[in-house]
């Protein structure tokens, strides 16, 4: 046997039911890695009897895992971020449609697949962060605001190959069409205060830091830095602002985490089970939390501290599945553009 066939079994071996059929098992598929989603899974198998086999791999090399193993597949559920993410996985063929009462009673229809390929758990949304010497409050209202050539040399972005600006993009191109969304983002390119790099963290630093005014970020990564242990991410944020887009209009650009049940799931009825009970108000906080983001229910209240401060907001109840269906168009829009 080869080492590869080896490690293959082992897996099969792990990550099947046991020959007596006594223990019931869930093989969960992963990207999330925080300390709160521990408390999830033993609360889950303390109240079903249910035991979590768990694999984690960042989110592109879970959804091409899932295909390679193709229907030996022990994965049940996969659970990962973005919507635009979990349209690449559903595009594979790898979900099965859930039918559920409970699910679509408790996550709200703009937040999950319209046949139920998967479902939102948590919300993050889009927003403009500011340096609060540069930018007055009210002086942006929307994401369009930010092609405004009174902020050229002021922006900084990240790449458009993000799947985050991709997703946002691909929401601006359900609301305002392509040729209006490749317009937005050419002008929104020729306000770069630097060429696209690094991450979302990377942008809000820059902007505290005075190296540009605006940016855009997911709210979780501007909560994180402001509940950080370290004083000078706490710095950072101190000076600058947030700005809530589109409250007058549409809303804020919302995605999700989400999760789904595989098309060869061999424990499917615990599957679903498992994604009722991340839809209960208990997992909710977990969930949210773990990752500082909103919980999808909408009775679930957030108490992370650092939400609280940044206040209520409109969303925009703009289906998630169009943010996945729409990023082709996206990205030839950013190509077009010249945002890199
Ligand atoms: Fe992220």
């Amino acid at each position: 046997m080869t080492t590869k066939l080896l490690f293959l079994g082992l897996t099969a071996a792990l990550l099947s039911s046991p020959a007596s059929g006594q223990e019931k098992v869930l093989n969960l598929y992963s990207s999330r890695h925080y300390q709160t989603d521990e408390a999830l899974y033993s609360r889950f198998t303390q109240k079903t009897g249910i035991q979590i086999h768990r694999i984690e791999a960042p989110e592109d090399a879970l959804i091409e895992r899932v295909r390679n193993e193709g229907a030996a597949s022990p994965a049940d559920v996969l659970v990962t971020v973005d919507a635009g993410r979990l349209w690449r996985a559903e595009q594979a063929g790898l979900f099965q449609p859930v039918k559920s009462a409970e699910l679509e009673r408790r996550i709200p229809a703009h937040l999950r697949h319209p046949d139920g390929l998967w479902f939102g758990f948590s919300a993050r949304a889009r927003v403009i962060v500011f340096n609060k010497e540069a930018v007055k409050a009210g002086e942006l209202r929307g994401y369009e605001d930010l092609a405004a050539p009174k902020w050229k040399g002021k922006v900084c972005m990240r790449s458009s190959s993000s799947i985050y600006n991709l997703s946002l993009g691909a929401a601006l191109v359900a609301h305002l069409g392509e040729q209006k969304t490749e317009d937005w983002a050419r002008g929104v390119a020729a306000n770069f205060a630097r060429a696209p790099k690094g991450g979302d963290t990377d942008q809000i630093k820059a902007v505290a830091a005075g190296e540009c005014a605006l940016t855009l970020a997911n709210t979780y990564y501007y909560a994180r830095l402001a509940r950080s242990q370290k004083p000078d991410e706490r710095a950072a944020i101190a000076k600058t602002g947030v700005v809530w887009p589109d409250q007058d209009g549409r809303g804020t650009h919302i995605n999700i985490s989400g999760a789904g049940v595989m098309k060869h799931a061999p424990h499917p009825r615990e599957a679903i089970q498992f994604l009722e009970y991340l839809a209960s108000d208990e997992a909710q906080h977990y969930f949210a939390d773990g990752n500082n983001e909103y919980p999808a229910v909408a009775t679930t209240k957030t108490d992370n501290p650092a939400l609280a401060a940044l206040g209520t907001f409109k969303p925009d109840t703009l289906n998630v599945s169009a943010l996945g269906r729409n990023q082709p168009a996206a990205q030839k829009a950013f190509d077009r553009a010249g945002w890199r």
